[in-house]
């Protein structure tokens, strides 16, 4: 699939951002390796902590419909600058994506964007393989 259409599905996936506090609206289109796209959009709430990044949007909603499988996402915003995905976001990605085949396709617009692979933008993350090297004597 062309980066352009994923950034296309963001930008649309934006417009659904119900951001009442920050005024900051994030879009986010997710692609399964089955070839659907999942769009995600930020979604804020009163007592702040609860809000949930466009990013954990979209991949939450692809998960709870039987996706484990990911090859890009693509992520948007409203400034002029790239909106990269927080910390919280990419330690998500880490759980289902492989740190060098899937990419992080920024977006300023639908005619600037650049990627990055999660590995780039996530070096030394923790994942499941951490979890099997805890010493026995620990337990
Ligand atoms: N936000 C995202 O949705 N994704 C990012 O990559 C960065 C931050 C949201 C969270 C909050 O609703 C607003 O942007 C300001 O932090």
């Amino acid at each position: 699939m062309e980066k352009r259409t994923l950034v296309l599905e963001a930008i649309a996936a934006k417009e659904a951002a119900y951001v009442p506090y920050s005024g900051f609206r994030v879009g986010a289109a997710l692609l399964s390796k089955s070839g659907r796209i999942y769009r995600g959009c930020n979604i804020e709430n009163a007592a702040y902590t609860p809000t949930n990044c466009a990013e954990r949007t979209a991949f939450f909603k692809a998960v709870s419909e039987g996706e484990k499988e990911f090859l890009a996402i693509a992520i948007t915003g409203d400034t002029d600058d790239y909106v990269y995905p927080c910390g919280v976001c990419r330690q998500v990605m880490a759980e289902f994506c492989d740190p060098e085949a899937f990419r992080i396709i920024l977006a300023k617009n639908e005619d600037a964007y650049c990627s990055f692979s999660l590995g780039e933008l996530l070096p030394g993350g923790f994942t499941a393989e951490d979890l099997k090297k805890v010493k026995k004597e620990t337990k």
